[in-house]
């Protein structure tokens, strides 16, 4: 019975070490290893015996079937729930769904609506076989074309009590992805690895749980093939990974509610699951530019000063933003009167200057500010929108303004003060978008002020290993009471439910599209929020780890991310900020800011060298903004990735599935950027194809990359990023200009890189970027353009006036074989062709062509 091989074990004292007679006492067995009990394979275990939950007879319900399981032998823990209601929904013929719930009483439940509710088109045969084990209650999930097992969940026994509900399953490979937020590679380490996840407030480092939580993985499979799993619960949460390779995951709380989807490409395993979870909004077009900030900008002039140096070294800016520095006493909804007294002023001049303002919107309240002086915590007190505690009394905790109280944005009345709130301060300073931060929530003191009473809520029988220990560390009591529940069970949504009242507060007060940057976030944020990844620190490690950060943030559905530019902890380094701006210039979301003791690090502050690298960085990156932008629109309406993992682009590629250090956007440029100090050259992959640079290189063997997946070494001087764009591809490029107001007026520019055969194809998506569901309302441009080996053609499938007067500026082919000898543009002769026989690039110019136009240009 307990003679498994160690990797086999399936641990039964995850609360904490048991004695032999402890474990022997739970009914497990007990075989110490010479490994460390804390590091290895668990010394007390469940023998394949261990009693479990009897499943009933399944009767058909209206949403699928359903049995009840009972358990007859008590487990080990306290109030377990011996009786439970199974259901199975087969909700579409790649997405399975499957709830454990307490039949008897109800219990929390996260409050998720799925946004594409399943319904299974007609005839198709599910993807999955299910099948169930009755005694014990297990099942089991195999992809019927491949007969693999995806999961089985006879491994180890189901637990469901009241705090502890535990769910083992086997894994069909050790290459998964996801479970953040941590500091980790794409690929999560198999090895007795212990995963928690709790939204803290805490600078990235490696084995703690981070601002957010994401209870979802993807497995690829080995053959192409992925398939992902969601256990929709927002309660504290350990994952625990073991080499066999098996999962299990413990929630201290609600109820088991799992999504399977059976993909089966990897890309179709994110889509799927963010039909359940939401597609990402639609950012506005600034929101893409570069942005900065710090904290540290002390006064209206600090912050004017910087834009003016922007300005005069040439760089684009698109949005400035302040932090807690202007607020009056670091309370949110006021400003500073002396040190910030003209910030209305000054807002208005940046927007004179086609900049946006965007500030920072920490949630704690002043709770201390004398009566009447202060409406935000009077009017709240009134409309009781803040937390309690679980005497009824208001719960105070500590942050930057020193005593707050905490609004519930669960209960919808502090949802519309929130809005009153923005709304009066907008009235004042017309700010452009919110950062909301601190919103973990975060507070200096555990618990409240007042400590939290002694209860089952605060010291449940098991605490995953998070940092502080207690699950009130850094935040509120467990048994704070909000609107929809306990703090307990949705501490993990505050950022996610901030990010929601504060996007449609923003909607309304604004009347154009939200722009909202959330630290904590939860399934579904994407929706309303981008994130940034938190205080990392300036050293080359955390530039090399953002880079698997952002692009799994991407399969959470929040693809609006990046990390600080240059780091925020730490003084930078003149070479690490160049490495840095040149890997930010490709994350979704470009924004250099940093902690307030340190250095100086805008961009105008290095040498000449350093400033040109990062201004081509930035300009590059403004150049390909039509691109970015038509792929966040597909992100809006299909759920494709922005910045996309290479193994979701070539799931078949065995050389892909692990890579992290490079990424793709969309389906057609590669970038691979340089990670470490010192480096000139890199090492990259280049899957297989013809990979064209997108940089100006004198000969056709550094333009032009064929191969069959392999990887190269390819020169990176300091001045530059490798991007490439994959052959077959049709980008459309914008000229470059200081502001995206300023640049999406300039003539366009396609570039077409020709594959072996001769074809290529791509997309532009327009619309103003900045006016509210603009594809909802059909209101937007989307144009496809396609090649072949003598023509380039566009196609407007629609039009609408974003597009008026622009012109297209340039058509650069790669891959024209032999010198055009007469190009003709609908019909009339183009004269301003160049063609560069070494190179294989023809680029015709001054076309006068205008972008909302058919056209077919044509050579021979
Ligand atoms: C913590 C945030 O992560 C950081 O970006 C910000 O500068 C500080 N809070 C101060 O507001």
């Amino acid at each position: 019975e307990c003679a498994l091989p160690s990797e086999s074990r399936f641990d039964c004292a995850r609360d904490r070490a048991l004695s032999r007679e402890e474990c022997e006492e739970r009914g497990c067995c007990y075989a110490p290893l010479t490994q460390s009990i804390s590091s290895g394979p668990p010394w007390c275990f469940y023998p394949p015996s261990y009693p479990g939950y009897s499943m009933g007879p399944l009767s058909p319900t209206s949403r699928g079937q359903a049995a009840t399981l009972t358990r007859s032998v008590p487990s080990y823990l306290p109030r377990e729930v011996s009786t439970l209601r199974l259901e199975v929904m087969l909700e579409t013929e790649n997405r399975l769904h499957l709830t454990l719930k307490d039949p008897t009483s109800p219990r929390y439940e996260v409050p998720l609506s799925e946004t594409h509710p399943g319904s299974s088109s007609e005839g198709q045969e599910p993807l999955y076989i299910l099948q169930f084990l009755p005694s014990p209650f297990g099942f089991t999930v195999q992809r019927r074309s491949s007969g693999r097992v995806l999961l089985n969940t006879t491994v180890a026994p189901l637990l469901f009590a009241d705090q502890y509900l535990q769910l083992s399953t086997s894994l069909p490979s050790g290459l998964i992805s996801g479970l953040g937020e941590h500091y980790t590679p794409i690929s999560l380490d198999l090895n007795w690895t212990s995963i928690t996840l709790w939204n803290h407030d805490v600078a990235p480092h490696s084995d703690l749980n981070l601002y957010g939580s994401h209870p979802f993985y993807l497995v690829q499979e080995d053959d192409g093939k992925a398939h992902g799993v969601f256990l929709l619960n927002s309660n504290a949460m350990e994952v625990v990974l073991q080499p066999t390779p098996a999962l299990t995951w413990i929630s201290t709380g609600g109820v088991l509610d799992l999504y399977v989807f059976l993909g089966p490409d990897p890309q179709d395993v994110v889509r799927q699951y963010h039909e359940v979870i939401g597609f990402p909004m639609m950012p506005p077009y600034w929101a893409l530019g570069f942005h900065l900030c710090r904290w540290g900008y002390t006064t209206t002039n600090a912050t004017r000063d910087v834009v003016h140096r922007m300005r005069s070294a040439g760089f684009p800016l698109d949005a400035q933003w302040n932090d807690i520095d202007y607020a009056d006493g670091r309370k949110v909804f006021t400003f500073d009167p002396q040190r910030f007294a003209d910030l209305p002023a000054m807002v208005n001049e940046f927007h004179r200057e086609g900049l946006k303002y965007v500030l920072i919107l920490d949630p704690g309240i002043s709770s201390t500010a004398p009566p009447g002086s202060y409406p935000p915590f009077d009017e709240g007190l009134q409309r009781g929108v803040f937390i309690r505690n679980s005497t009824g009394q208001l719960l105070i905790g500590k942050v930057w303004p020193g005593l707050t109280a905490f609004p519930d944005f669960t209960n919808p009345e502090t949802r519309s003060w929130w809005e009153d709130n923005i709304r009066a301060f907008h009235d004042r300073v017309p700010f452009d978008g919110l950062w909301i931060d601190m919103n973990e929530p975060a507070s200096f003191v555990s618990g409240s002020v007042e400590g939290c009473p002694d209860t089952d809520l605060e010291n449940p029988p098991f605490v995953p290993g998070i940092i502080g220990r207690h699950l009130n560390s850094g935040t509120l009591c467990m048994s704070a009471q909000q609107n929809l529940s306990s703090h307990y069970n949705v501490h993990n949504l505050y950022g996610l439910t901030e990010a929601s009242a504060t996007h449609s507060a923003l909607v309304k007060v604004r009347r154009s599209r939200p722009f909202v940057l959330s630290r904590s976030s939860y399934p579904g944020l994407g929706r309303f929020s981008g994130h940034w990844t938190g205080d990392v620190q300036s050293d080359w490690d955390q530039l090399r780890y953002s880079v698997p950060a952002v692009l799994l943030f991407g399969l959470y559905g929040i693809p609006l991310v990046g990390a600080d530019v240059c780091g925020f902890g730490g003084d930078t380094t003149e070479e690490l900020c160049v490495r840095w701006t040149q890997l930010g210039a490709f994350y979704p979301f470009m924004r250099n800011h940093n902690d307030k003791p340190n250095a100086s690090q805008e961009p105008f502050v290095f040498s000449p060298q350093a400033q040109d690298a990062m201004r081509r960085a930035i300009l590059l990156r403004y150049s390909l903004l039509p691109l970015l932008y038509t792929l966040f629109h597909h992100a809006h309406v299909s759920a494709s990735t922005v910045a996309r993992p290479l193994f979701l682009e070539f799931p078949s590629d065995p050389n892909c599935q692990t890579i992290d250090r490079q990424f793709l956007w969309g389906d057609s440029l590669l970038i691979s950027p340089v990670l470490e100090q010192g480096m000139t050259e890199l090492a990259a992959y280049l899957p297989p194809g013809i990979w064209y640079s997108l940089h100006n290189v004198r000969n056709t063997s550094r333009r032009a990359l064929q191969n069959k997946g392999q990887y190269l070494l390819l020169p990176a001087p300091l001045d530059t990023i490798n991007v490439h764009l994959r052959a077959g591809h049709i980008i459309p490029q914008q000229e470059p200009a200081l502001t995206t107001g300023a640049s999406r007026t300039n003539p366009f520019l396609l570039t077409v890189a020709l594959s072996a055969e001769g074809g290529a194809w791509g997309e532009l998506f327009w619309d103003d970027g900045d006016s509210l569901d603009t594809y909802e309302k059909k209101d937007f441009s989307f144009i496809v353009f396609s090649a072949g080996q003598d023509k380039v053609v566009s196609e407007p499938l629609m039009v609408n006036r974003a597009l008026d007067g622009l012109l297209l500026g340039r058509v650069r082919i790669f891959g024209v074989l032999s010198a055009p000898q007469e190009v003709q543009a609908n019909g009339e002769q183009v004269k301003d062709i160049v063609y560069h026989s070494d190179t294989k690039v023809s680029s015709l110019t001054g076309s006068c062509l205008h972008v909302w136009q058919p056209f077919i240009i044509q050579w021979i």
